[in-house]
C-alpha cells in the first residue's frame, strides 16, 4: 500500500516537481488541477520518466462535489495545496479572482478534508506576505504586510488555516513560505513556461537566451545593493520539492500549525543571475537598464534556520545549478510544453 497524497495544482510549475519527488520517494500523488494555467503534458512526461501511472482529476478546488468524490475514492493521508493564481500584477487588476481562488478556494478543501478525517496539510505560501520593510534575513516572525491582492489572498488563507488548527488540535499544518523558486528538473523534461510575457526574472532571461525575446529588461540599477540591481533569494525548484517531502515527514510527528521560510539564505542580484545564465548557455545576453519596477524592494533574503532545524531541510543547489537546469529545460523546450 503506497501512501496517497493529494497535490492540488499538481500540473503547474512547482506542483509537477513535487509530483516527481513524491513518486521518487514512494508516495502516490493524486493530482487535482483545473488546468487554468497548465496542461496534463507534465504528468505524462513524469509517467514516462518514472514508469508510474498518476491519478489525475480535472477539477476545481472550489467544487465541493469534486472534492467529495475524490476523498471518497482515494484514501488520501495528506494534502499539499498549491492550486491558485500567482501573478502580482494580475491580482491588482482582478482581485476577486485572487480572493476566490487563493483564499476562498482553500476553505472547501479544508472542509471536505475535515469531513473525511484527513487533517494533514501543507500550504504553499509566499515571501510576498512579508512587508516591504522587513529586515533581511527575514524570519518567520517578521511582520506581515502584503503589498498586493495576491499577497493578501495568500496571507488570508494562512490566517484561516491558523484558526482551523486552533479549533481542532488534530490538524497538523505546515505553512511554507517560498522565496524565489527557479530552475527545472535535471531531466529537462519539466520546467516553467509562463503564458505570454514572463513577469519574473528567470523565465524572462531564459527566453532571451533562446532568442525569443531580444534583451533582458533590468528594472533599476540605482538600488543600494553592491551592483545597484535588485537582490533576491533564488531557490532551486527541486530543493523546494525536497522541502515538501521533509514537511510530510515532519507532519508525522507534529502537532498544530507551524510556518517555515524556504530559501537558501543568500541573495543574488539581477546582474549576478544574468552572469550565471551566460555561463550556462554559453553566449552573451543583451540587457537594457530601465527604471525601477513599481512596488519592488531593493533586497531581501530568507532566514531558513527554522526549516533547517525542524524540517531537517537545507537547499543544496547553487546559482550555477539553477541556471544550468533552467537552460537545459528551456533549450530543449523553447516553446514550453508541446505535444510530442
Ligand atoms: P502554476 O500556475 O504553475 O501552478 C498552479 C496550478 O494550480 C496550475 O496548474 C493551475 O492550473 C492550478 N489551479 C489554479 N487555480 C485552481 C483552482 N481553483 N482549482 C484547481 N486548480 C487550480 O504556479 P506555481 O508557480 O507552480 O505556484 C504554485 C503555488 O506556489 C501557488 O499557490 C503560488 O501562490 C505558490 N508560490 C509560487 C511562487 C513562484 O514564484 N512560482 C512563489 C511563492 C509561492
Ligand atoms: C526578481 C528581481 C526585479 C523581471 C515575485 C513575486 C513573489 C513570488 C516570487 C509568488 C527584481 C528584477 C524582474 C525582469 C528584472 N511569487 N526583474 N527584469 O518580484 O522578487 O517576486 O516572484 O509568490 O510574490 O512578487 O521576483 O523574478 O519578478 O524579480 O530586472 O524582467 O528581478 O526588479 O529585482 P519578485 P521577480
Amino acid at each position: 500500500m503506497t501512501r496517497k497524497v493529494l497535490l492540488t495544482g499538481g500540473c503547474g510549475y512547482i506542483g509537477s516537481h513535487i509530483c516527481m519527488e513524491l513518486i521518487k520517494q514512494g508516495f502516490t500523488p493524486v493530482i487535482l488541477d483545473n488546468l487554468c494555467n497548465s496542461s496534463t503534458i507534465p504528468l505524462r512526461r513524469i509517467e514516462q520518466l518514472t514508469g508510474q501511472p498518476i491519478p489525475f482529476i480535472e477539477g476545481d478546488i472550489r467544487n465541493e462535489a469534486t472534492l467529495e468524490r475524490l476523498f471518497s475514492e482515494h484514501a488520501i493521508e495528506a494534502t499539499i495545496h498549491l492550486a491558485g493564481l500567482k501573478s502580482v500584477a494580475e491580482s491588482v487588476a482582478k482581485p476577486i479572482s485572487y480572493y476566490q481562488n487563493n483564499f476562498a478556494g482553500t476553505l472547501p478543501l479544508c472542509e471536505v478534508m475535515q469531513r473525511h478525517g484527513v487533517k494533514r496539510f501543507i500550504y504553499s505560501s509566499s515571501a510576498t506576505v512579508y512587508g516591504l520593510t522587513a529586515q533581511s534575513p527575514i524570519r518567520e516572525d517578521a511582520p506581515t504586510a502584503p503589498a498586493s491582492p495576491y499577497g493578501q489572498s495568500k496571507l488570508m488563507a494562512e490566517i484561516a488555516l491558523r484558526d482551523i488548527a486552533h479549533a481542532d488540535p488534530q490538524w497538523k499544518i505546515a505553512i511554507l513560505r517560498y522565496f524565489n523558486p527557479v530552475g527545472a528538473h535535471a531531466s529537462g523534461q519539466i520546467g516553467e513556461h509562463p503564458n505570454g510575457v514572463p513577469n519574473n526574472l528567470m523565465p524572462y532571461v531564459s527566453q532571451v537566451a533562446t532568442g525569443r525575446r531580444p534583451f533582458i529588461q533590468v528594472f533599476g540599477s540605482d538600488y543600494p545593493t553592491p551592483d545597484g540591481t535588485g537582490v533576491r533569494d533564488y531557490l532551486h525548484v527541486c530543493d523546494l520539492a525536497d522541502a515538501h517531502l521533509c514537511a510530510l515527514r515532519w507532519l508525522d510527528g507534529a502537532q498544530g500549525i507551524r510556518t517555515f521560510n524556504l530559501g537558501t539564505g543568500r541573495g543574488y542580484s539581477v546582474l549576478e543571475i544574468i552572469d550565471a545564465y551566460e555561463k550556462a548557455c554559453g553566449h552573451p545576453l543583451p540587457r537594457q537598464f530601465l527604471d525601477r519596477r513599481p512596488g519592488d524592494v531593493a533586497s531581501y533574503h530568507a532566514d531558513p534556520g527554522l526549516a533547517v532545524d525542524e524540517l531537517r531541510w537545507r537547499a543544496t543547489r547553487d546559482i550555477e545549478d539553477m541556471c544550468r537546469d533552467a537552460w537545459n529545460w528551456q533549450s530543449h523546450n523553447p516553446n514550453g510544453y508541446v505535444e510530442s
